[in-house]
């Protein structure tokens, strides 16, 4: 489930003629794969991943959504540090990704 086209965004690692480079990165414990400089979000959603993070009263899950970086539904933990916007951070190879839960704490299953 990959995003090849869209009237508004550009994606620049899938321009023509060239082949995107595959990096790996780590998504709460299991290492997933895509490509160097694409959404984080869109990597996820790629991996299967749909809920990026889960809303701060209810706790309700919450993913992909405007996917231009206007709301705050991708806020997730990147490299230790929360409310990062991954709609619009490139994703690149070794980044260590975890849900986020409210303002920012670390998602836990079950902990
Ligand atoms: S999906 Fe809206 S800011 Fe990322």
């Amino acid at each position: 489930m990959r995003i090849k086209e869209h009237p508004i965004l550009e994606f620049p690692w899938m321009k023509e003629g060239e082949k995107p480079k595959l990096v790996s990165f780590i998504f709460e414990g299991r290492t997933m794969h895509g490509y160097d400089g694409e959404p984080i979000s869109a990597a996820l959603h790629d991996n299967g991943v749909k809920v990026l993070r889960y809303s701060i009263r209810f706790k309700r899950p919450r993913g992909f959504f405007c996917a231009i970086g206007r709301c705050s539904s991708c806020l997730m933990n990147v490299d230790g540090i929360p409310n990062i916007r991954t709609c619009i951070t490139p994703l690149r190879e070794g980044m260590n990704i975890q849900k986020q839960v409210g303002r920012g704490k670390i998602f836990n299953r079950g902990k």
